[in-house]
Order: structure tokens, then sequence, then C-alpha cells
């Protein structure tokens, strides 16, 4: 968020009658919940890959580094899968079957044995609903650029972190959140290009809000981390 957004937020939440509001950084939020050791001297890198946007952010002494956003994620998956059915099918199909193919078939990595299943829409040229068959390799290959844009984030985190830092995550690895990180292989895919292990944080849906839930609890501890109004 911009400083202007920050404070429109803290304005609104007090207006709505909150005694004291705090902001935290979303990626230390997840790191929190991931279970990452924020306050220690060397460095972790989360990325929290979620519906809307993936955010890559190296911590330090309980701060954000460096960090960075893309507004590419689980949304943006599902839209190459639209996208590809019509181009390749000419079968117009809806967002919620796209998320429920990512789901079950989506790969970032080509599957082996390949997997399928039926998925049904509207043809483009007869207007009539059809239902047809589907492969993971098709899906891996529909949603490989919106993968490497994803990717792309970690790898521009990685290039402006200082040495020392990133040595300490090489070490350590990449820990992944938010739902996206669910996507199968992509743990290995950002392994892959990356050169860095990663690993998908424990229920990684949950890290941002309990990471939320701890920081709030424990303020005393985390005060450096969340901004008070
Ligand atoms: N098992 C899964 N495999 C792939 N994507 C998943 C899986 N479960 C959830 N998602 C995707 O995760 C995204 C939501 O993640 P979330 O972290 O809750 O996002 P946000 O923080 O942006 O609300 C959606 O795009 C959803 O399709
Ligand atoms: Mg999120």
């Amino acid at each position: 968020m911009t400083q202007v957004e920050r404070r429109a937020v803290l304005d609104a939440t007090l207006s709505a009658g909150a005694k004291t509001a705090y902001l935290i950084d979303e990626p230390l939020a997840a790191a929190i919940g991931a279970k990452l050791p924020i306050a220690s001297a060397s460095g972790n890198m989360i990325m929290d890959i979620g519906g809307g946007s993936a955010e890559a952010a190296v911590i330090s002494l309980g701060g954000v580094v460096t960090h960075k956003s893309v507004r590419v994620a689980g949304n943006k998956v599902d839209e190459a899968i639209i996208a590809y059915m019509k181009r390749r099918h000419n079968l117009l199909i809806g967002e919620t079957t796209a998320e429920e193919v990512k789901i079950r078939i989506g790969s970032a990595t080509v599957l082996a044995p390949e997997e399928a299943m039926e998925v049904k829409g509207r043809d483009v040229v007869t207007g009539l609903p059809r239902a047809m068959a589907i492969t993971s390799t098709e899906i891996t290959e529909a949603i490989r650029s919106v993968l490497l844009q994803i990717v792309g984030a970690a790898r521009g985190v990685l290039e402006q972190t200082p040495p020392e830092l990133a040595s300490d995550i090489i070490d350590k690895g990449i820990v992944m959140s938010g739902g996206t990180s669910l996507l199968r292989n992509l743990d290995r895919l950002m392994t892959e290009l990356t050169g860095v292990p990663c690993h998908v944080a424990d229920e990684p849906l949950l890290c941002v809000v309990r990471g939320t839930g701890v920081a709030i609890e424990n303020l005393d501890l985390y005060k450096k981390s969340v901004t008070r109004r």
C-alpha cells in the first residue's frame, strides 16, 4: 500500500469505532504465521501467493528488507485456463470450473502419469453445452506463463537482497504461503527457477491470519513490526 492508502485504512478503522488501530505488512504476518524466526538477524524469505497478488519479501530483525509484489496469482491462473479452453477447444468455461480444474488436475510441472477430468462449458461455435476431457499436461502448458511471472517476483527480490542475507536464504530456503502455494509442484518449479529450495508452510491458507493474531496478542514483542495509530 502507498502511505495515503495506509492512512485511509487506519482512519476508516478508527472512525468505525476502534480505540487503536494497527497495521502490519502482509508478508510479515505471513512469515510470523509460517513460524519463521523474523526477529533474528539472519535473512528469512517468504513468498505469499494468494488470489489477486503474489508477494515476495526478505525479512530480518523484524522488518521487511526487500520486497516485490505482482498482481498475478491464483485468479490469473484461472483466467489462463479459461483463455486456453476457448482458444484451443472452442469451449467457454466459467471461473468456478476453471478453479476446479486447477485444483483437481493443475500442476506447475508436467505430471507423470498424466491426469484427466471432464470439463463442461458452452461451445463457442454452436452456442450449445458441451463436455470434453482435458489433461493435466494441457493445463500445465496453459498456466506456464502466469507461473513464470509469479516466480519472477521471487527472482526480483533475490536480485535486490544484500549478499549476507542472500546466503542465509540459500541455506534456509524460501517458505511459501497463500492458497496458490498449494498448486501442485509449484514449490518444485520455484526451486528449479530460483536455485533456492522452496517449501510450502503448514496450512498455507491460514498463515496471514494466524500471524496477524500472534502479532496483536504479543504487541510488545512485535511493536517494531506494526504501525500504530
Ligand atoms: N489446492 C489448491 N491448489 C491450487 N490453488 C488453490 C488451492 N486452494 C486454494 N487455491 C487458490 O488460492 C487462492 C486463494 O488464496 P488466498 O491465500 O486465500 O488468497 P487471498 O489472500 O488473495 O485472499 C485462490 O486463487 C484459490 O483458487
Ligand atoms: Mg493473502
